[in-house]
């Protein structure tokens, strides 16, 4: 299941590089190991995919639906283009800005939420909370962002791009996020943090959405 979004398109330019030389700044299956993202998730939800780089990989390992989305509908289209190419059945991909619309998902439905190189942008402890209010108990919300270290070859400057410090202190503003990783090394030019969603997994045994409901 993909489609693009229903609503208007907003057209926003996201001044990500091209594609091929963002995709080459990562080592996606390492990333995803080291983070520990496999079919022990089900249903999880990604904030801004750029070039699907890590969407459809990720849809590859999880056992439910990768719900996903970006403000910038050439964004949209490029992954949704991916998606349809690599046959992928369980991703949607929607146009949507995330700082004011959340993530148009049912409260406590994910076993996932990844924020990725997403969080220099405005408002992160708002783009947290979204993140929070997502998953379900337990659920883990996986952060990774550009080290701070001025060799990198890409990302926002020095100034815009959060130390995981900073992040841990953001997560903390929820009151409902605990670090459950250390600072991962996700070599050649990255970091990432595990948060866990506060209460047991079984506190939430709520019906899974009939089809058709997000
Ligand atoms: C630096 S790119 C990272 C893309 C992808 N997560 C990755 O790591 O390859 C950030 C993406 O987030 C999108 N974005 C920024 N603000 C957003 C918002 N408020 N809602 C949804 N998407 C947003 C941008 O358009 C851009 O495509």
């Amino acid at each position: 299941m993909h489609h693009a979004a229903a609503e208007p398109m907003k057209v926003r330019d996201s001044g990500m590089p091209n594609e091929a030389p963002w995709d080459s700044l990562f080592d996606v299956d390492l990333i995803l190991e080291r983070l520990d993202i496999d079919a022990s998730l089900v249903d999880v939800a990604e904030l801004g995919c750029g070039y699907g780089t890590f969407s459809l990989p990720v849809a590859e390992r999880i056992s439910g639906t990768l719900h996903t989305c970006d403000i910038d509908a050439a964004m949209v289209a490029r992954t949704n283009e991916r998606v349809v190419h690599a046959g992928l059945a369980n991703v949607v991909v929607e146009c949507r800005d995330v700082v004011t619309r959340e993530f148009g998902l049912l409260p406590a439905s994910q076993h996932g939420c990844l924020l990725f190189n997403i969080l220099h942008y405005a408002d992160p402890a708002v783009l947290l909370r979204s993140a929070a209010r997502c998953l379900r108990p337990g659920g883990r919300l996986f952060a990774i962002h550009w080290r701070h270290d001025p060799a990198t070859p890409r990302g926002p400057s020095l100034q815009m791009r959060p130390r995981p410090e900073q992040v841990m202190a953001w997560a903390a503003e929820s009151e409902v996020l605990d670090l459950v990783s250390e600072v991962l090394d996700l070599p050649p030019w990255h970091y990432g943090l595990v948060f866990a969603r506060a209460g047991a997994p079984d506190e939430d045994l709520g019906e899974r959405p009939a089809e058709g409901l997000r």
